[in-house]
């Protein structure tokens, strides 16, 4: 009978969704915390926090508290007025990062957008337009997004692309000055790379890329829909990539993309905008039906609270710290399982090798998702990047226990192929 119902929601689907995913057949009932059941009943701890998204976990009730009594007051006023929650949480987004604005609205892709247009207002009077990204990145789903995307993948069959955005290989400075041309604008880069694969940037980089847009006069933009919200140990990856770096406290991007954790699950996007460029999106120029509703500012600034009083920058860095160590002695256990550990705080890749012998599953599917569905049966969440990497993106609030039973649930599994 249970079966049953999961086949219902299967058959709904596959009437009536546009098939654009390829989904694991599980169907989730409800969670709490860290953990997720499905509508067989079955509990799995959740490493893949949607994605990078639920920041506190699922069900946590100063989330279903703030959406509550907010909604109790007004949900939507639009753009056209002024509210507190909005002022509110610019303010405190502002005070994370540095002197600048911030514009709201509801997704990654869009905040990318965002970001785009402002280098294309930035650069118009002088006919700069390009911005250049690097391979590998992931900037969204949009038209524009796809193009800046440096995957050949997500671009297949939507030709012509936007034009204006190139990519050259990620961590190379010397690419990059090279790949500047008297229409370039900006430039684009993640913290740490995601669906690509889990890569920090090196300092050297963030550094170089600084001083680099500094001589040409472009905007340094970066992407931190996915690194961002102190999933890395700090409020922005190159915060904590550039901890105790000579001239690394001086770092700022011109503008940097946020959404995932920013929200928790409650759809939202942002970006900031360094103060001397904040005010180039003017009245007219930029906006959306939705962005910054009272709702969710008032999710948005919870969160906050929540992270500041429970010292989730901390956890992240601390239980991530941990997890990476666990996994890197994995690594070392199981050789021919798994190849190599990447990340920082709770954004951590693992890479398999190569070939794994006698991994079971349908040959057709990437190892990524052959062992994905490994971990399911076993009850644990993770994301494939790509068809070789097993993502961890867990609630910032993972307790060291929960992340005991993660690795040993990973151990289980790999131990037995
Ligand atoms: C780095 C990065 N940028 C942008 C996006 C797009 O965000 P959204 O799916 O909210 O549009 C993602 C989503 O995975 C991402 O990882």
């Amino acid at each position: 009978m249970v079966r049953n119902q999961f086949e219902t929601i299967r058959e709904l689907f596959s009437r009536h969704v546009v098939p654009s995913y390829g989904r694991f057949d599980i169907a989730f009932s409800h969670g709490a915390g860290s953990h997720l059941f499905d509508v067989n009943g079955k509990r799995y701890l959740d490493l893949g926090g949607g994605i990078a998204v639920c920041a506190l976990g699922h069900a946590h009730p100063a989330i279903t508290e703030a959406l509550v009594e907010q909604s109790r007051k007004v949900i939507h006023t639009s753009n056209f007025y002024y509210h507190e929650p909005q002022g509110r949480l610019a303010q405190a987004l502002v005070n994370l990062l540095g002197p600048g604005k911030v514009f709201f609205c509801n997704s990654g892709a869009e905040a990318n957008e965002g970001l785009f247009k402002l280098a294309r207002k930035f650069g118009h009077d002088e006919g700069r337009f390009e911005v250049l990204t690097t391979l590998n990145s992931f900037h969204g789903r949009t038209l524009a997004g796809i193009a800046a995307t440096g995957q050949e993948k997500i671009k297949k069959g939507f030709e012509p692309m936007v034009p204006g955005f190139r990519h050259v290989p990620y961590n190379d400075l010397e690419a990059m000055r090279h790949a500047i041309s008297p229409a370039t604008a900006a430039i684009l880069i993640e913290g740490i790379q995601g669906e690509g694969g889990v890569t920090p940037a090196t300092p050297e980089y963030l550094l170089g890329l600084r001083r680099l847009c500094d001589e040409k006069k472009l905007l340094l933009l970066m992407d931190g829909v996915q690194c961002g919200h102190f999933r890395s140990g700090r409020f922005q990856s190159f915060q904590r990539i550039l901890e105790r770096v000579p001239g690394g406290d001086e770092f700022l991007p011109d503008g940097i993309s946020m959404a995932k954790s920013l929200g928790g699950g409650f759809p939202m996007g942002a970006f900031w905008v360094r103060a001397p460029y904040a005010d180039l999106l003017g009245a007219g120029t930029h906006g959306t039906t939705y962005g910054g509703s009272p709702l969710a500012c008032a999710v948005a600034l919870k969160i906050l609270e929540v992270v500041r009083e429970e010292k989730l920058e901390t956890n992240a860095r601390e239980v991530g710290e941990f997890l990476k160590a666990g996994l890197l002695e994995l690594a070392r256990k199981y050789p021919k399982a798994v190849q190599s550990v990447r990340g920082l705080g709770l954004m951590l890749g693992v890479e398999l090798a190569p070939q794994i012998p006698n991994l079971p599953g349908d040959p057709n599917k990437t190892q990524s998702v052959r062992l994905a569905n490994l971990l399911h049966a076993a009850g644990l969440l993770t994301i494939p990047a790509g068809g070789q990497i097993i993502r961890l993106l867990p609630a910032l609030n993972l307790s060291r226990g929960e992340a005991e039973e993660g690795l040993g649930i990973i151990e289980s599994v790999i131990s037995g192929i």
